[in-house]
């Protein structure tokens, strides 16, 4: 059968991570054009995973014939670049956080169904094999109902520029927890129905990030309509390495999702200085095989198989979130999800 042509649209960080494994890990897929704005890059990335490089979606289908686009561009442009795709017919693995609000998501979700094709958000986590274990131990019953879901991420290093401007990102808790908010709500099985946020400006003024509204550490409460509890933490950046766990607390038990330990080596040194067991050290590494299996799942799906993957209502539930947790904040109150009844 012939390769589904792939579109790669942002040829940054998460773009790269794509491209390659279109390249390297799928049997069905190709890469035949990046997009970027800045049209060298796409050009670079394209020499090394295939197709051309052009400077806009538009440009790319002029040239050649598509089936799927890939969007890894900054949040504030998927929802003009997910509908340019759906018209022109192509199916749309789309970068979290899904959008910027829940109108720009429905206008996503409204366009893919209007064209008959597959929108998949980037929720990695739903493909990387200890998160699916435990998603399928959590309905199996072996921990009893869920009372709690606490979930963390923590990243090296700024983010790029746009992500610190809360008006292009809706900050720190779209750009870095929205992984967290789509897990607490997948293993809760529950929509949040009250949430509160606190955040702070840790390292912002010595890392020169001017940005109204910047901040770089945040703790989030949130009450599922289940009656089940979720706690979120972020810290961006964290010096230590890149970290991502979730436990989940059940009326019979507790699943603890990864570890800050990221290989399974140990030095042990001296009696003074102790040991040293390595830690993740960037996001690709800790979730190599989510990415591998999340591309995989998106080929399929573009083929004609069943969606695996999280959709336009998975990405609209986290957005509405990450919008009320930043009003909490702002507010310094908590804040109802809209239709909630608590
Ligand atoms: N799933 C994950 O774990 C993960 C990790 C990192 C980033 N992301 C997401 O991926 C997306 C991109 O983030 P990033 O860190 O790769 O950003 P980035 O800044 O590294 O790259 C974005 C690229 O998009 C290009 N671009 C901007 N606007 C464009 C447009 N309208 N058309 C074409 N190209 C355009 C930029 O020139 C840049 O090369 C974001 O949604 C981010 O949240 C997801």
């Amino acid at each position: 059968m012939t390769p589904t042509r792939v579109c790669l649209i942002g040829a940054g960080r998460a773009g790269a991570v794509h491209a390659f494994n279109v390249r390297n890990h799928t049997a069905d897929a190709e890469v035949l054009a990046v997009v970027d704005g800045d049209v060298e890059r796409a050009r670079a990335l394209a020499a090394e995973v295939g197709g051309a490089g052009y400077a806009t979606l538009a440009d790319a289908l002029a040239a050649t014939a598509l089936d799927a686009a890939v969007i890894a561009t900054p949040t504030h442009t998927h929802r003009d670049l997910a509908v340019e795709a759906f018209a022109a017919g192509l199916h749309v693995l789309c970068e979290k956080p899904m959008a910027l609000t829940a109108a720009e998501c429905d206008a996503m979700s409204e366009a893919a169904q209007a064209a008959g094709r597959v929108l998949q958000i980037g929720f990695v986590r739903r493909f990387q094999p200890e998160f699916v274990e435990a998603k399928a131990r959590v309905e199996a019953g072996e921990i009893g109902e869920v009372m709690m879901v606490k979930s963390l991420t923590r990243g090296p290093g700024l983010p790029p520029a746009w992500a610190n401007d809360l008006a292009l990102s809706n900050g720190m808790l779209a750009e870095v927890n929205s992984h967290c908010f789509d897990s607490v709500r997948w293993l809760a099985d529950s929509e949040v129905v009250r949430v509160y946020a606190e955040v702070a400006n840790r390292k912002g003024k010595k890392l020169g990030v001017e940005s109204e509204g910047f901040y770089d550490n945040a703790v989030v409460s949130l009450r599922f309509a289940n009656d089940a509890l979720g706690a979120i933490d972020g810290v961006c950046p964290s010096e230590y390495g890149y970290d991502g766990r979730v436990e989940v607390v059940g009326t019979e038990g507790l699943i603890s999702i990864g570890e800050v330990q990221g290989m399974p080596l140990l030095t042990a040194l001296d009696r003074k200085r102790g040991t040293m067991r390595p830690v993740h050290k960037t996001w690709p590494e800790r979730f190599s095989w989510g990415y591998v299996n999340e591309i995989n799942a998106f080929v399929e799906a573009a083929r004609g198989g069943e969606p695996s993957g999280p959709g336009g209502i998975d990405g609209k539930r986290a957005v509405e979130v990450v919008v009320a947790a930043n009003r909490s904040w702002q507010e310094a109150r908590p804040i109802k999800l809209a239709g909630a009844t608590v």
